[in-house]
């Protein structure tokens, strides 16, 4: 299969099966336990009809949606995602060029192989840094200066990774960050050869936001769940994310809230949005998808605050079905990871514009010219 043949989002996946090494397929593909919750993330959206409308002048539509203070050209976005560069050579600034192109905001991982620095540089479409609260302050503070200072736009707290998830695809295929040569694996990465030779001769892995505080940094082979569990506190509390939103002073988001009780919480520490997301299914298996807990929470705070719907998205009228129920936008991993895996910008690119032209091509069918025409009355649930 080619990048060509790619006509929906399901079809990245092949081809990044098709060149990457398997665990590191398989630390993206995969999720905790029994990844019941990765699949019902994007089943729940069928268990919801939309009801178009018809003869309403569709011709020009308009995409645009304002989310985090920032008007963007498409009502979904490039979550942030760890250590892109395993992915693709390109990594990060590959994201970041196709999301720019696109006008749309993507993020950058507290885990990200690209500097916040050498991103400013390439792109000045709105950016969302993603922050892990570590038990090492002076790393937080770094990291919250450096993110300021590169002119980022949205802070996102993430506060579903207060321990590592039970990944068990990466036990057995024993993924580290970076990759180690073991016998086994050196089968694996010896039949992907287009990606080792890629890997081995692009500059070396590091993860240069944290390079100067934690042995992970260095180059030092460790695991996610390893690292989640070492290396950033679990104590972690609302006080604190209601400091870190002080010293932040801007746009400020909680990434991984999933209980209407917590969305309160969110606007009573002054956040400017939530994103309602289980972490792609890989934290807490058997917890429940985020566009089945969106209506009770849109309901409750979504007068107050932005609300972001993530996980499982792959269609357009995934997105349309959230907006419906109030989700300012929508955000997405694996929607543009296997595009990147496949094909770097070119295929980040691909993957946006597959969304982009379902979006608007529903949008029409549903008789909406704008987003704002979206709304409950389109929507009816099966039962
Ligand atoms: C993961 C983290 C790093 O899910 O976001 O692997």
């Amino acid at each position: 299969m080619k990048l060509k043949n790619c006509h929906n989002i399901n079809s990245f996946k092949h081809l990044a099966k098709k060149k990457l090494p398997s665990p590191i397929f398989n630390y993206i593909d995969g999720a905790a336990d029994d990844e019941v919750t990765y699949r019902r993330n994007t089943k729940s959206f069928d268990d919801v009809d939309l009801v178009p409308n018809v003869l309403r002048g569709v011709e020009d539509v308009d995409l645009t949606t304002t989310v985090f203070g920032k008007k963007i050209n498409m009502p979904i976005y490039c979550a942030p995602t760890a250590v892109q560069r395993l992915f693709h050579f390109e990594g990060e600034k590959a994201v970041a060029k196709a999301a720019s192109k696109f006008g749309t905001m993507f993020g950058v991982s507290s885990l990200s192989t690209v500097s916040v620095e050498e991103i400013e540089k390439i792109s000045d479409a709105p950016k969302m840094f993603q922050f892990y609260f570590h038990k090492d302050r002076a790393l937080n503070q770094d990291l919250l200066e450096r993110a300021k200072n590169a002119h980022f736009d949205v802070l996102a707290l993430t506060v579903d990774t207060i321990t590592g998830g039970n990944r068990e695809r990466d036990l057995r295929t024993g993924f580290t960050i970076p990759p180690k040569l073991t016998i086994e694996s050196m089968i694996e990465f010896a039949i992907k050869p287009s990606w080792f030779f890629n890997h081995i001769t692009s500059s070396p892995f590091e993860l240069p936001h944290l390079q100067n505080y934690v042995k992970e940094g260095t180059n030092t082979v460790t695991s996610i769940g390893e690292y989640f569990s070492t290396m950033l506190d679990q104590n972690m509390s609302w006080k604190d994310a209601e400091e870190l939103n002080s010293k932040w002073g801007g746009q400020f988001a909680l990434k991984g809230v999933m209980s209407v009780e917590d969305a309160k919480k969110a606007v009573d520490i002054g956040c400017s949005a939530i994103i309602v997301s289980n972490h792609g299914g890989r934290q807490l298996d058997g917890s429940r998808a985020p566009f089945d807990q969106l209506k009770e929470i849109v309901d409750s705070v979504g007068d107050k605050i932005d609300v972001i719907c993530e996980g499982g998205i792959k269609r357009g009228t995934h997105v349309l079905k959230a907006l419906s129920l109030g989700a300012k936008a929508c955000s997405g991993g694996r929607m543009y990871l296997y595009a990147l895996a496949a094909a770097g910008q070119k295929g980040v690119e691909k993957a946006l514009s597959i969304m982009k032209n379902e979006i608007e091509r529903d949008m029409k069918l549903m008789g909406c010219k704008k987003i704002s025409d979206l709304s409950r009355n389109n929507i009816i649930f099966r039962n």
